[in-house]
């Protein structure tokens, strides 16, 4: 592929006038976080290519003053006073906003808005670039049926359509709009962590890496991304970072990716540990075979590639491609400088936009929702005063004294009772001088994230306890539960009449809660993962294979029971989401068109007031030998429908979205398919079709 004709003959140029030091410099990055002289000096002498301005378990975190004119001095450095004037990437982690802080990931997978994830990506970008970061590790494109896995937050749920949709939108709204780099990580595989225990390895077979793993990085490779992260874990017993198998043969040569390779944080050294390596040198020799360009702070390039390459053992020209990669990805990128930020009001307008779509309405039972007009409330619960629960994990540049709790914004709009403190006597109080009890359940900010597994995937027993004392003492009670993860929520569930999953919603999240509660909204989020109803269920999503017997263990109906001691069925299903309207289906009809199909059906809202629905399409592949995917989620759109309003929508599948994998890898397609069209992933709305014939 290669840069456009200008950027490549200067690739060129520059290459011919390093010397094999500087080459080596362009593939080593350091934290920001160590001896800020030693990094300039790096920089200065052309040993530090890019630098990374982290805030990880390993990497700590760097205090926040005088970041931006450090980034900017260092940018400086590079350009006037190294012998070459190369630019340095500065790469930090902008994962869902920088100032301004949009809703987590997970959330805004919630919203089945990828175009509004786009928009988000771009003004967080535009703010990030403000303050010298050329380089986002983002979007995080990893698959994940594993709640446990603390990195879920991160991503954008369990299915890899729908995450291939956002990566490529977060892609686009990064480089293309916001103006700076983007990096799709962990390729490959990372969401299946075993057991959710992060950096632990994964057994996944050909069929499985390319159907569910590969879709999102894929579509991020489409969609021009500069740079691809390789993923701590190992795969089926090889570390990623000393994949050539994955590295080099499927994500250089069969997906065409023309941009940096980067390692995760150490991962180059962490290969001795992993006992793939014999030592650094090793270690060092095996990633750069492998394709990985840019070494993320282990040091292992710096301190052994030059002597690698000079005693033959690492050819030149592959040190070169390596290189070249680099320096296209940074022409390119001062070719194109990023546009200023549209403002603080417009940034602001967008998180509140984005944090109403991505709430989920689970359950709304005896009228609880939306609040009634004027009438007071209990509020209960610790989180609802809290501020920067909402900001979630991976906030680097948001402030909590920006963002206002939910108490605050209630308090203005009706009378509150308030107990925010979680003891169940003074919740009990409180409930008891309203119909209606608001109480606010909360995951800790710092309870998702890199390493930040649970096993529980519970509320703390005094939330719980606080819930049902309300629960005890008023008419109704509302659940408003804020966390980086879908938790399992069947205690929730028997004692709320309504539950709102509000995720972690950024910086306009309380508003955005409020406005939900309060009517003014009508809630339409939906599911982007399964909600199970106990840990013991996982892995469950909808997309599982059907088993052999008539054991239907994901919607919960056949003859046998998949546990004695608990339904097979979720408590909430991928797709699902309620409204303050109802929508209806017409049947599903499919013909025939082009080298695919499409299916159609109308919809129609039958409430009362005017609302988003997210219409769903689905198939599942039939014959061919193989057992397949109960559902597998190939279209969606978000429809607007006034009261009685009626729309036909239309989802065209071609062969990409329905052709699958065979054991060897290989894509094919299916003799016949099922479809459906619906509200979420359960419906039976449905009709079969065969390719040929129409
Ligand atoms: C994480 C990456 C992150 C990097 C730099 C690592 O520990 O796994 O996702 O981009 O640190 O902060």
């Amino acid at each position: 592929m290669g840069g456009s004709g200008e950027i490549e003959r200067r690739v060129q140029a520059l290459l011919a006038r390093m010397t094999l030091e500087e080459k080596v410099g362009q593939l080593n990055q350091q934290p920001l976080t160590q001896d800020i002289s030693a990094l300039e000096e790096g920089v200065r002498s052309g040993s530090v290519g890019s630098v990374v301005l982290a805030y990880t378990p390993f990497a700590g975190r760097e205090g926040r003053r005088d970041q931006a004119a450090q980034r900017e001095r260092l940018q400086r450095i590079a350009l006037e006073e190294s012998r070459l004037g190369i630019p340095l990437l500065l790469g930090r982690d902008v994962l869902h906003g920088h100032r301004t802080v949009f809703p987590i990931p997970l959330a805004q997978a919630a919203a089945w808005d990828p175009a509004l994830a786009g928009r988000a990506a771009a003004l967080a970008a535009a703010e990030a670039a403000q303050e010298h970061v050329n380089w986002t590790f983002a979007p995080m494109a990893d698959v994940c049926r594993d709640l446990r896995w603390g990195r879920v937050v991160e991503g954008y749920g369990e299915d890899p359509y729908l995450s291939g949709r956002y990566a490529q939108s977060a892609v686009e709204g990064f480089q293309k709009h916001g103006g700076i780099s983007a990096c799709a990580k962990h390729f490959l595989g990372y969401g299946g962590s075993e057991g959710g225990r992060d950096y632990s390895g994964v057994d996944a077979s050909q069929r499985q890496l390319r159907e569910v793993y590969l879709p999102p990085f894929a579509q991020a490779v489409a969609a021009g991304v500069d740079s691809v992260m390789a993923a701590f874990n190992d795969v089926n017993g090889v570390p990623v970072t000393a994949s050539r198998a994955l590295l080099t043969g499927l994500l250089k040569e069969e997906l065409g990716f023309d941009g940096i390779v980067v390692s995760d944080w150490n991962a180059i050294g962490q290969l001795v540990g992993q006992g793939a390596a014999e030592d650094r040198r090793d270690a060092a020799r095996l990633a750069f075979l492998a394709g990985v360009d840019v070494d993320m702070c282990s040091g292992c390039y710096g301190e052994h590639l030059a002597g690698l390459v000079r005693e033959g053992a690492c050819p030149e020209a592959r040190l070169d491609d390596a290189v070249g990669r680099v320096l296209r990805v940074k022409l390119r990128r001062r070719e194109a400088p990023p546009a200023p930020p549209p403002g603080r009001a417009a940034a602001a307008a967008a998180a509140l936009e984005a944090a109403q779509k991505g709430i989920v309405l689970l359950k709304n039972e005896n009228g609880a929702l939306p609040l009634a007009a004027g009438e007071p409330v209990a509020l209960v619960g610790a989180a609802a005063r809290q501020r920067r629960i909402h900001l979630g994990s991976w906030t680097l540049d948001g402030r909590a004294r920006e963002t206002a709790s939910i108490a605050q914004e209630l308090a203005a709009r009706r009378t509150v009772y308030a107990s925010c403190c979680g003891d169940p006597d003074r919740a009990r109080r409180a409930a008891a001088q309203a119909g209606t009890a608001v109480v606010v359940l909360g995951e800790h900010w710092d309870h998702t994230g890199e390493a930040r597994g649970s096993a529980g995937l519970t509320l703390p027993r005094r939330q719980l306890d606080a819930l049902r004392a309300a629960a005890g003492a008023c008419g109704r009670v509302v659940a408003v539960v804020c966390a980086g993860r879908a938790l399992c929520l069947e205690e929730v569930e028997r004692y709320a009449d309504a539950i709102l999953c509000c995720w972690h919603g950024g910086s306009q999240a309380a508003r955005a809660i409020v406005s939900v509660l309060c009517g003014d909204v009508c809630p339409s989020g939906r599911l982007p993962v399964t909600l199970p109803r106990r840990p013991g269920q996982i892995p469950l999503y909808y997309s599982q294979r059907t088993a052999a017997r008539s054991i239907d263990s994901y919607y919960g109906t056949g003859d046998i029971a998949s546990y004695l001691d608990c339904p097979a069925a979720p408590l909430y299903p991928f797709g699902w989401g309620l409204s303050y309207t109802a929508f209806s289906y017409g049947p599903v009809s499919a013909r025939r068109e082009g080298d695919g199909v499409c299916l159609a059906a109308r919809v129609r809202n039958t409430g009362e007031r005017a609302a988003e629905e997210v219409c769903q399409c689905y198939i599942q592949p039939r014959g061919g030998g193989r057992a397949h995917p109960a559902r597998l989620l190939r279209g969606f759109r978000r429809v607007r429908l006034e009261p009685g309003e009626e729309r036909e929508v239309r989802f065209v599948l071609g062969e990409r979205e329905l052709s699958g994998a065979d054991e060897t890898g290989r894509a094919r397609l299916w003799p016949g398919y099922a479809a459906w069209i619906g509200g979420n992933s359960r419906t039976d709305n449905g009709t079969v079709f065969r390719l040929e014939g129409g």
